[in-house]
């Protein structure tokens, strides 16, 4: 009895050839910071094991353990997907008068397609490098599929679609409980947006057909196929010594055919047959047969002009699976391997597609999804037109329909919307015009709020004044119970409760959520009509984020109040907002167990910190770093000028400098600072996206500049650990 297990050795950078070793959640080469990575495994060895077939195996993608890169068997998120039918089309062979098609019938997988494959390694892979959250751009089918695997894995998971993407498949998503955003936009963008959504947020980003486990997970097909074929197609005659390569466990096909979009399908089933090739199971690599919907063929324009690399396009197709118009090194790779097997790549029309369609499901009982449909329409005509030979056996991929049930069960109200302008829809490239606005307004939607409340009056009152303001979304519940359980399903930015509930109160939930590490860091607003007791205050002491009651305040004021907590920027004409009785509380603090060496430092003690940055997003994102060191106010400064008038006015404990701020660099501000004897012993920290020099670095340690923190790889622990040294 074999003992299964990987037999993964690392993994190459596809860009500069550089050998790693492979763990989960490794998503770069640390050389190039390249990422289309490649795992490589001791074939040798692997060899051995396969030659005899894998008879009593699992019945799922997992009986080919030795070749994917999962090494924990533990964190296996499976839900049997794999081991499909490989379907002789017998009614297709005779109308192409074609003797051998099959049919990889992927409808039969959990999500109906041969995403869950992707889905399956991927999500697994993610659970064993610990992640939590993940964001991922789609077409439409892999959205379905990260959506349910990451369901059964608890890991939060953040779709970015675009609105072309049919609302059924939105609704699927939704419904395994995945945040569905929904872009107006191309996919190439949706791409984009996604990728800065997760970077801002720092959210692992899935990288699809570039990172390591999606890809490795397409390989299974190969396998799969090898081993029915030499099922379903013995050799004639007994086998002798010397007879075929594989012996009877292992045939390849001369053909692989599927409807591409990104090419991860047939980069994929490509390594797995060049993998058996090269243990001596198979006699060949197959041909790959890559069929693009018309509207969007970047590749086949490529292949016609015979060109190595594909221009983008901006895709104009109803079928929106194949909607990737810039394939980028997909296409280079596909476009090498072809021209060392062979193959070939052509276009069918969205018409073509819906004939094939129809024709398939009349003849052989087979109805697939419109992304499949294009690729039985290119077979038709790789057969017509010769390219495929009279004796060549031909594999194509097919994926089938989403049931649309959950057009009953779920409402639009799951989907949040970003719209890019017109004039951002290009099909590629640097930062797009209008990203930032739709970005923010995205920050905004996907800003979550849970009132709390016992009188639905008063709940409901807040939401809708909440979102009058911004279109934040906003749960109400009404019992602390209810709340607590919404708290910890969306894990909100922000709670505002009441305090006196019946069943349980305010001060209750509070407990409640300072007890769980996922909860305890979310701020609460207390808003309630008891008057407080000492007793009371004693109990709210550092729990809460302000406390306001109710009667003594405009409801304006706490909508103000809440937008500036989110944003850190209050209204521009807003009065100052007043009645926080968290800052009278803290001034009154006597610090009863200070240490008895030096100066205690009051954790309490409410430090005062000027921010300069002018993106409102980057702002807001340090802030929340900030304000998990202990309690602070935040005055935010988006120009030189201001900064260093309110630096003056204000005398904080720390300055926190963006470098390239409009009117004026921090350097300048620094210099600036420097003329005041008050203000140059204020410790400023330095947060920035330049790439600084060496020479910039010590001019700026030199301005007593005590750290200097890149905002695209910003350490939140480290940064937090010295704001709090800063702040002692
Ligand atoms: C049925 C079907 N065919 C083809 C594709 C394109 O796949 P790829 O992204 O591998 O090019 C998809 C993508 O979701 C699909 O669902
Ligand atoms: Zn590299």
């Amino acid at each position: 009895m074999v003992l299964l297990k990987s037999y993964l050795t690392g993994a190459k950078c596809l860009e500069c050839g550089h050998e790693m070793e492979f763990y989960p959640g490794l998503d770069c080469c640390p050389i190039c910071q390249g990422v289309w990575l490649d795992a490589q495994y001791d074939y040798e060895a692997v060899a051995k094991i396969w030659k005899d077939g894998l008879q009593g195996r699992v019945n799922s993608l997992w009986r080919y353990i030795e070749l994917l890169p999962i090494t924990d068997m533990e964190q296996i998120i499976t839900m049997g997907e794999g081991q499909s039918p490989l379907i002789r089309a017998s009614k297709l062979q005779k109308r192409l008068g074609h003797p051998a098609i099959f049919i990889k019938d992927e409808r039969q997988s959990p999500t109906i397609s041969f995403k869950d494959r992707q889905a399956a390694v991927a999500v697994t892979a993610m659970r064993a490098a610990g992640i939590q959250e993940c964001v991922l751009a789609s077409t439409g089918n892999a959205a379905a599929a990260y959506a349910a695997y990451c369901a059964r894995a608890d890991i939060k998971l953040w779709i970015f679609l675009t609105s072309l993407v049919m609302a059924d498949k939105m609704r699927e998503a939704a419904l395994y409980g995945a945040e569905v955003v929904k872009v107006t936009g191309t996919y190439d963008q949706a791409k984009k947006v996604a990728t800065d959504f997760a970077a801002r947020r720092k959210i692992h980003c899935d990288k699809g057909a570039k990172a390591v486990p999606g890809k490795e997970s397409m390989k299974t097909i190969a396998f799969e196929i090898a081993t029915e074929l030499a099922r379903q197609l013995p050799p004639p005659s007994p086998l002798k010594k010397g007879g075929p390569r594989g012996g009877n466990f292992w045939k390849a096909p001369d053909w692989f055919i599927q409807a591409v979009s990104g090419g991860i399908g047939p980069l994929g089933v490509l390594k797995g047959f060049e993998e058996l090739y090269k243990m001596g199971l198979i006699d060949r690599v197959p041909k790959i047969g890559i069929i693009q919907v018309t509207g969007c063929s970047p590749m086949v324009q490529a292949f016609k002009a015979g060109k190595a690399k594909a221009e983008p396009v901006l895709p104009e197709t109803r079928i929106t699976v194949l909607a990737t118009g810039d394939p980028g090194l997909a296409y280079e790779l596909l476009y090498k391997a072809n021209q060392t097997y062979g193959g070939y790549m052509l276009d069918a029309t969205d018409e073509e597609a819906f004939a094939a369609m129809r024709l398939l499901a009349k003849t052989e009982g087979i109805s697939v999804e419109p992304a499949t449909a294009v690729a039985f329409a290119g077979l038709d005509k790789l057969v017509e037109q010769q390219i495929i030979k009279p004796d060549e056996i031909v594999v194509i991929n097919c994926s089938g329909h989403t049931f649309p049930v959950e057009k009953y069960i779920m409402d639009e109200e799951n989907v949040l919307d970003v719209r890019l302008s017109r004039s951002a829809v290009v099909p590629h490239g640097a930062p797009v015009d209008g990203l930032g606005e739709a970005l923010k307004r995205l920050d905004e939607q996907v800003t979550t709020i849970v009132v709390i409340d016992d009188n639905p009056m008063d709940s409901r009152l807040i939401r809708r004044l909440l979102q009058a303001k911004k279109p934040y979304r906003v749960f109400e519940a009404n019992s602390a119970l209810e709340g607590l359980e919404i708290i910890r399903d969306r894990l909100p930015d922000l709670v505002v409760s009441d305090l006196t509930m019946p069943e349980m109160d305010g001060f209750a939930l509070l407990e409640e959520l300072k007890k769980d590490p996922l909860t305890a860091k979310i701020p609460v607003i207390v808003v309630s009509a008891k008057d407080l007791t000492p007793e009371d205050e004693k109990r709210l002491e550092g729990q809460t984020a302000s406390i306001w009651l109710k009667g003594a305040f405009s409801n304006q004021d706490l909508v103000k109040h809440v937008v500036g907590t989110l944003s850190n920027t209050e209204d521009d004409e807003s009065t100052p907002v007043r009645p926080h009785r968290e800052r009278e509380a803290k001034e009154i603090e006597p610090q009863q167990t200070a240490p008895s060496s030096g100066p205690a430092a009051n954790p309490l003690e409410v430090k005062k910190v000027v921010l300069v940055e002018d993106n409102p997003m980057d702002a807001r994102l340090i802030s929340r770093i900030l304000q998990t060191s202990r309690p602070l106010v935040i005055k935010q400064v988006q120009v030189g000028r201001e900064a260093v008038k309110v630096i003056r006015e204000e005398e904080p404990d720390l300055i926190v400098l963006d470098l390239i701020i409009p009117d004026m660099s921090g350097f300048q501000i620094l210099e600036e600072l420097k003329r005041d004897k008050k203000l140059d012993t204020i410790p400023v920290i330095v947060v920035t996206s330049k790439e600084l020099s060496e020479a910039e670095k010590q001019l700026l340690t030199s301005n007593r500049v005590s750290s200097m923190w890149q905002k695209g790889n910003l350490d939140r622990e480290k940064l937090i650990a010295h704001v709090k040294s800063q702040l002692k």
